[in-house]
C-alpha cells in the first residue's frame, strides 16, 4: 500500500468529524472517496443516519456518494478497509465502531445524500401548508417539464374552444381571424408568460383623445 503525498491532509479529513473543512482537489484524486470515508467515519462514531445530510451538486454526485457509503459500510463489516479509509482506520474497525457501524447498516437507507435543490424541495413539502403548495409537488427535469407544460396547453386549448363562445372572447375572434396559426400564435404566448411571468400588455396611451377627435370630426363632416 502506497502512503499518498498528501495523506496527512486526507486523515485530518477522516477524522476530524467535528471541524468544518474545505477540501479542493483536482478531478479523480479522491474527493467523492474522501467525503464518502468521512460519512462513514461518522457512522462508525455512532452518528444517527437520518441526522446526516451530504449535499451535492449534481444527482449524479448524489448517487454516486450515496452508493459509495453503502459500499464502505458493507466493506467494513465484511472485514475489510477500502482503500480511502486506510489513513484513518490501519488496523480496522474497533469493536465500538463495528457495533455502531451495524447498527447504521440497518437504516443507511435514512442517510440523506441528495442535491441542493431535492434537499431545499423536502424540506418545503414537509412545510406544505405553511408554503402554500400541494404537498404532492415535485420537481421535473427540462424534458418532463416541457412535454408537461404542452400537454397543459393543449388540455387549457381543447377546453376554451368546447362550448359557446362569448362574441368578446379574445381567442374565439383569433380562432376566426387566423385559423391557421392560432395555435402557434397561443403557443408563443403562453411560453413568453412562462419566462416572462410578470409581462403585460403596455398601458393604453391616453394622453390624447382620439376619442373627442372621431366625434369633433363626425360632426364636421355632417355639418
Ligand atoms: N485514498 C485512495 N487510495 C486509493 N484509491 C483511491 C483513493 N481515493 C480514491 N481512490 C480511487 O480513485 C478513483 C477516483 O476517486 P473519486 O471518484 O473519489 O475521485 P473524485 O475526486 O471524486 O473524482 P471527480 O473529480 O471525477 O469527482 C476511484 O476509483 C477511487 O476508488
Ligand atoms: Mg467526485
Amino acid at each position: 500500500m502506497t502512503r499518498l503525498a498528501d495523506h496527512a491532509a486526507r486523515l485530518r479529513a477522516l477524522t476530524e468529524l467535528d471541524s468544518t473543512l474545505l477540501v479542493e482537489a483536482a478531478a479523480g484524486t479522491g474527493k467523492t472517496a474522501l467525503m464518502a470515508g468521512r460519512l462513514t467515519m461518522l457512522l462508525a462514531r455512532g452518528a444517527e443516519p437520518r441526522s446526516i445530510a451530504a449535499i451535492t451538486f449534481t444527482e449524479l454526485a448524489a448517487s454516486a456518494l450515496g452508493a459509495r457509503v453503502h459500499r464502505y459500510v458493507d466493506e467494513l463489516l465484511a472485514g475489510r478497509v477500502p482503500e480511502p479509509l486506510q489513513p484513518a482506520l490501519p488496523n480496522g474497525l474497533t469493536d465500538a465502531q463495528r457495533q455502531a457501524l451495524s447498527a447504521a447498516a440497518d437504516k443507511l437507507d435514512e442517510l440523506t445524500a441528495t442535491t441542493i435543490h431535492a434537499f431545499c424541495q423536502t424540506i418545503i413539502c414537509s412545510y406544505a401548508v405553511e408554503a402554500d403548495i400541494d404537498p404532492g409537488a415535485r420537481i421535473l427535469d427540462a424534458t418532463h417539464a416541457e412535454a408537461a407544460f404542452d400537454a397543459v396547453f393543449e388540455q387549457w386549448f381543447r377546453r376554451r374552444l368546447n362550448g359557446p363562445a362569448r362574441a368578446d372572447d379574445p381567442i374565439a375572434a383569433l380562432s376566426q381571424y387566423d385559423p391557421h396559426h392560432v395555435v402557434g400564435t397561443l403557443q408563443a404566448l403562453a411560453r413568453f408568460r412562462l419566462e416572462h411571468r410578470d409581462a403585460h400588455t403596455p398601458p393604453a396611451d391616453l394622453s390624447g383623445r382620439p376619442d373627442i377627435d372621431l366625434v369633433d370630426a363626425v360632426a364636421d363632416f355632417r355639418r
